[in-house]
């Protein structure tokens, strides 16, 4: 009987013969032996042929073994600290399953472009198998935290009729007899509705914005986790925001250093990070920027440049409140300390990694959200549902959306966001 062990468990078998099953990451020989690194989706682990520990059949295997050919391969364990891991494998045995023919993606660098066309094999390197175990954790650290906290899931609908976050952005799609639907780009409207039966609501799904930016911050489908929660108002809206990063930061610290070394994250960065955030309105923001010479105005959208500049000295991320109305979503509760503006929120990250969340207190009496929708010229007639929620029952809500991937691109701290998805989508590329 074979004892197939994971990698990540090597520790539990020292002086034990186990038997692995993955793929061949690198070979590499040195005269009278030669080693293997071996790799099961759980970690990595070097194996040792040597004449003395094996049979003559196994230790010729080394002129047919290639990159990514799969196999299974049983030895002893013994520790060792020079060994990646601490731990190394004296080969006894080798099946091979089946015999990689020149794997594309060697152990060097390769342009971008080739390995975005190889993204369904780029997957197996070991920095983006690092990115996609911290976005694991990360996806499950935000859904740990609200279900602890009451918060319940509500999917919300992808095919939907009308646009959340105005209609430049929309995705159409032919939809039978009715005309055209939209891809969401987020399901807030729908989670206001959630919070009228459930209290406390979240969707986590992806979204799609047919969005033209070019940079390294932007997807055209990107998952998004919205809350909703009802009897919230703008500054606890904040403080659970606040919360909810910070215990994602010690989740990713607790289950992902090895990772973290991998990417050759600055983890004491993301140490620091878990402290009281920063605060400031729009207005100290713009003011701010200008003395550092920007030549922003007080109407407008911060831009990437903008981001940074507000974060580079803060260890901690800054929430940016109280924004103009005009450049914020219709559905946002106007100031009442001021009409000009609205009790949004964003949270823009350090180190230059930009807007992660976006949130807002949510325009709860009808008449008002009404004019504003009509002074946007919105159909009026397709959002009777959400101006109901304002009709039946209204009571001060809050929300806020964060963005899976601007998290665990800041997380990982790699350079791209289309590092941190299995499969990303922009402008240029839809393949694979
Ligand atoms: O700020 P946004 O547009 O807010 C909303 O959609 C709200 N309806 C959410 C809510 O209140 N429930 O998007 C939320 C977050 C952003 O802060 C950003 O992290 C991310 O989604 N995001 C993107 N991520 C990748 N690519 C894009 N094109 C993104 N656009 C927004
Ligand atoms: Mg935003």
């Amino acid at each position: 009987m074979m004892n197939f062990v994971n990698v990540k468990d090597v520790k539990n078998f020292n002086g034990q013969e186990v038997t692995f099953r993955g793929w061949i990451y690198n070979l590499r020989t040195s005269g009278k032996i030669w080693f293997l690194l071996l790799r099961d989706g759980t970690g990595l682990i070097q194996g040792v042929v040597s004449k003395n520990d094996t049979t003559e059949e196994i230790f010729n295997k080394k002129d047919i073994l290639t990159q990514e050919t799969s196999v299974t391969v049983t030895g002893l364990i013994h520790e060792d600290r020079r060994s990646p891991g601490g731990f190394e494998l004296i080969v006894k045995d080798i099946i091979i399953h089946q015999i990689a023919v020149d794997y594309p993606i060697a152990l060097k660098d390769h342009g971008v472009e080739f390995l975005m066309e190889n993204r369904h094999l780029w997957i197996r390197s070991r920095k983006q198998w690092a990115v996609l175990r911290i976005r694991h954790t990360v996806y499950y650290a935000i859904t740990e935290y609200l279900n602890e906290n009451n918060f319940f899931r509500f999917d919300s609908p992808i095919l939907t009729p009308n646009a959340c976050e105005g209609t430049t952005t929309l995705f159409q799609v032919p939809y039978f007899d009715l005309g055209y639907a939209y891809l969401s780009q987020s399901g807030q409207l729908y989670l206001e509705t959630g919070i009228m039966s459930l209290g406390r609501v979240y969707d986590f799904g992806p979204v799609f914005r047919a969005e033209k930016s070019k940079t390294r911050k932007h997807l055209t489908e990107f998952w998004m986790m919205d809350a909703e929660a009802a009897f919230v108002e703008h500054a606890e809206n904040m403080q659970i925001q606040e919360e909810l990063i910070r215990f994602v930061i010690r989740k990713v610290l607790d289950k992902n250093l090895s990772e973290l070394e991998i990417l050759e994250r600055d983890v004491e960065k993301l140490r620091k990070a878990d402290a009281p955030f920063g605060k400031m309105t729009h207005h100290d923001a713009v003011d701010l920027l200008r003395s550092k010479g920007s030549e922003i105005n007080y109407q407008d959208d911060l831009g990437a440049q903008d981001e940074f500049l507000l974060t580079e000295h803060s260890d901690v991320p800054i929430f940016i409140e109280k924004w103009p109305k005009e450049i914020k979503a219709f559905y946002m509760k106007r100031d009442p300390e001021n009409p000009n503006l609205v009790l949004g929120d964003d949270l823009i990250a350090p180190e230059g990694f930009g807007e992660i969340i976006g949130g807002s207190q949510r325009e709860d009496d009808h008449d008002i959200l009404l004019q504003r929708m009509q002074a946007e010229n919105m159909p009026i007639q397709d959002y009777q549902w959400f101006l109901d929620m304002r009709k039946y029952g209204s009571v001060p809500h809050s929300g806020f959306g964060v963005g899976l991937e601007r998290l665990v691109t800041w997380m990982s701290g790699v350079q791209h966001i289309r590092e941190t998805i299995p499969f990303p989508r922009t402008i240029y590329r839809i393949q694979p």
